[in-house]
């Protein structure tokens, strides 16, 4: 993968061989940090690039640095302008990642939340699929239980907690699956090691609620809105069983990363008919449309990066 050529950090436009930290770096040694994930998309009739919905995912990660106690000066909009400023000097013209994350930067031992400094960065980078079979993903019921909230809140995207990910993930991965379903301690459904789950079971679209120890994905929301503006479906936010699953007509994941990618097998049992469901297809035309700013109604989750695009 190559790197990028810069980064914001510490308030300023900087080359990313300066965005250095010291191994004693609190964030390193403890996970005393917080990150986002966003897409940029290109889209080439209007030669311009689209960061989508800048200002929720800087909400959700000012909320992150608030569960670390952390404090900055900074609000979702100068965060999205600094991130404008940054994709511009990187000058990208292709679908981008755009890595935000803040760490307490002090070089000490002792773990704790409080007397620390925080630090926020942020890199972009090309990117293109997270998951690779989006149109057909095995997965597996992993053997690792997700974080609760009394233990470390699923619901922050804290660097720490993403050890529990990665567990799930490579487990599965290393059995041949392309990904990992995690339930919580009560044995429900949570979500995928970076993505969150819907199950379509008999006309009726189902994802487990914000309660239920899982992330609240901003590309979740997305869908609950696509599914009902575009497909006349709405959403149900209920804790759903393991064996619901076996018995769906359709599964799909949905992330940043991973977009929405259609789960056709789940532990070597066929999910419907073993291939991609017609509302995952549909909301995938529905979502990539989106995302791009082709669809008129949600133009404003689309905020533009050059000044000076034009139409061909
Ligand atoms: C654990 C987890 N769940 C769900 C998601 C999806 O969230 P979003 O749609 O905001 O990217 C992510 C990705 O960031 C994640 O890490």
């Amino acid at each position: 993968m190559a790197l990028p050529n810069y980064a914001f950090f510490n308030g300023r436009i900087v080359p990313y061989s300066e965005a250095k930290v010291g191994v004693l770096t609190h964030g390193l040694n403890y996970g005393t940090g917080v990150f986002g994930g966003i897409r940029a998309y290109w889209n080439q009739d209007l030669r311009q690039l689209f960061i989508f919905r800048p200002h929720d995912h800087f909400r959700r990660f000012l909320e992150s640095t608030k569960l670390l106690r952390m404090e900055f000066s900074y609000a979702e909009t100068e965060l999205t302008k600094a991130l404008i400023d940054l994709l511009r000097t990187e000058n990208h013209k292709t679908d981008c990642y755009i890595r935000p994350l803040a760490f307490y930067s002090d070089e000490i031992i002792g773990v704790r939340l409080h007397d620390l400094t925080p630090a926020l960065a942020i890199v972009s980078l090309p990117f293109g699929k997270y998951v690779e079979k989006d149109e057909g993903s095995h997965v597996t019921f992993s053997s690792w239980r997700r974080v609760d909230d009394n233990m470390v809140p699923a619901r922050g995207k804290i660097t720490g907690s993403y050890i529990n990910s990665a567990f799930a993930k490579t487990d599965a991965q290393r059995a041949g699956f392309d990904e990992a379903i995690l339930l919580n301690l009560d044995g429900h459904i949570c979500e995928g090691s970076a993505e969150n789950i819907f199950v379509v079971r008999n006309g009726a679209v189902m994802t487990p609620p914000i309660t239920d120890n899982i992330l609240e994905g901003i590309t979740r929301q997305t869908v609950m809105t696509l599914l009902r503006d575009k497909l006349g479906m709405n959403v149900v936010e209920r804790s759903i069983d393991r064996s619901e699953v076996y018995l769906a007509q359709e599964m799909f994941f949905t992330g940043t990363g991973a977009q929405i990618t259609a789960v056709t097998r789940v532990d070597y049992r066929a999910i419907g008919a073993g291939q991609m469901g017609p509302v995952t297809k549909k909301l995938r035309e529905v979502f990539f449309d989106t995302v791009r700013s082709r669809e008129e109604k949600y133009k404003h989750w689309c905020v533009p990066v050059y000044e000076n695009a034009f139409r061909l």
